[in-house]
């Protein structure tokens, strides 16, 4: 009995040790399959169906030539993406955008939200560009649908813009130069002082810098400083020209929520995607939005969005708010950090 018995009392340490053990195993696998998950957006943990090596998890948004003819299209490797909402009204302002991206070999696709297509078919360059129509959807609708982390892997910067930008003055490639220079996980160029629609000094050209990640502005009822720590003072990007780096994407695409399309708040969140510091700020809509409507149900929006994420912080206790500022200022107002602009 005594044998037993000190068997038994053996037994538990040791079925403690093979459930500890256990227990970290299956840990291990639920981290790994999150991640395998996380990191491709796909998970191929759960296609035990096909052999490893044939899964293809990620795309990209090149065209490929049917044949390998020498007279293909376009074979021209790209690793930068420009991605707009156009209406056949801006056609000759994307025009001009598109031809300075494409000089710089950025892969475009457009999203045609007034569902016409043919309107652009004369451009030379429309046959380089990746088309898509869905009527009536906005920037984020789309974005969320068809620039997902998987698809868009293979692209360094993805510039999410509106199509009313004026360019002249731009150019994609001494814009990234900096970008990567700096390290700018999310970025917007500058506009220039003269512009109109100027909502927030942050976003305005600063002359004496390349780039500049806060605005020092002692006028009007918000006093920026050194000392301040969110927008529109610091850590702040328009939603109208967001730079995202692959990474910042990753993380915005899935902040963008299925069904708030106008994307209000979301911009007040970004910061939390860029791994320094970074961006916020105001969706500029189109003309069209600007109706009364549309912005009652982008308020309706922003309201559920905010309560989203308060609960999700609330529910997911092992998420760190990496930026203790906000943490402290939460209950004055919905904050955020960071980066920069041009
Ligand atoms: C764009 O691609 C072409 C063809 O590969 C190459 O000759 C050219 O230098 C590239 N331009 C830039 C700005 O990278
Ligand atoms: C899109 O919106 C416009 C303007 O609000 C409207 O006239 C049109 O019928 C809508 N199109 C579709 C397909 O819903
Ligand atoms: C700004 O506007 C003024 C007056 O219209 C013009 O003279 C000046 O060249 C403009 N500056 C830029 C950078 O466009």
């Amino acid at each position: 009995m005594q044998v037993v018995c000190g068997a038994k009392m053996k037994q538990l340490p040791f079925m403690g040790f093979v459930c500890t053990i256990m227990l970290f195993i299956i840990y291990r696998t639920t981290k790994y399959q999150y991640q395998q998950t996380e990191e491709s957006g796909v998970d191929t943990t759960r296609l035990n169906s096909l052999p490893r090596g044939i899964i293809e998890a990620r795309s990209d948004l090149e065209l490929k030539p049917l044949w390998n003819s020498k007279s293909k299209i376009s074979v021209r490797s790209s690793n930068n993406l420009l991605a707009m909402p156009v209406g056949i009204k801006q056609k000759q302002n994307v025009c001009a955008i598109v031809q300075k991206f494409l000089s710089e070999n950025f892969t475009i696709i457009l999203f045609h939200y007034d569902g016409n297509l043919d309107g652009w078919s004369d451009l030379e360059w429309s046959r380089e560009a990746i088309h898509i129509v869905a009527h009536n959807q906005t920037k984020w609708w789309f974005a969320k649908r068809f620039l997902h982390p998987a698809v868009v892997s293979v692209y360094d910067y993805i510039f999410l813009w509106d199509e009313d930008l004026g360019v002249e003055n731009f150019h994609p490639g001494r814009y990234l130069e900096i970008v990567k220079s700096s390290g700018l996980e999310i970025s917007q160029p500058a506009l220039d002082p003269n512009s109109t629609g100027i909502h927030h000094r942050i976003t305005v050209r600063n002359r004496m810098k390349i780039f500049h990640r806060r605005v020092y502005d002692a006028r009007g009822s918000t006093k920026c400083s050194d000392d301040s720590e969110g927008p529109p003072c610091t850590g702040f990007v328009e939603g109208m020209a967001p730079v995202f780096s692959r990474s910042a994407w990753r993380c915005a695409w899935h902040l963008i929520q299925n069904d708030l399309v106008h994307g209000w708040g979301m911009d007040m969140k970004l910061g939390y995607c860029a791994q320094v510091p970074n961006l916020e700020q105001t969706v500029k809509r189109h003309k069209l939005d600007v109706r009364s409507e549309i912005r009652r149900q982008s308020t309706i929006e922003l309201q559920t969005f905010k309560q989203r994420w308060e609960r999700a912080v609330k529910e997911d206790g092992n998420w760190v708010d990496p930026f203790p500022s906000t943490r402290k200022r939460k209950l004055k107002r919905n904050s955020k950090r960071s980066l920069s602009k041009f």
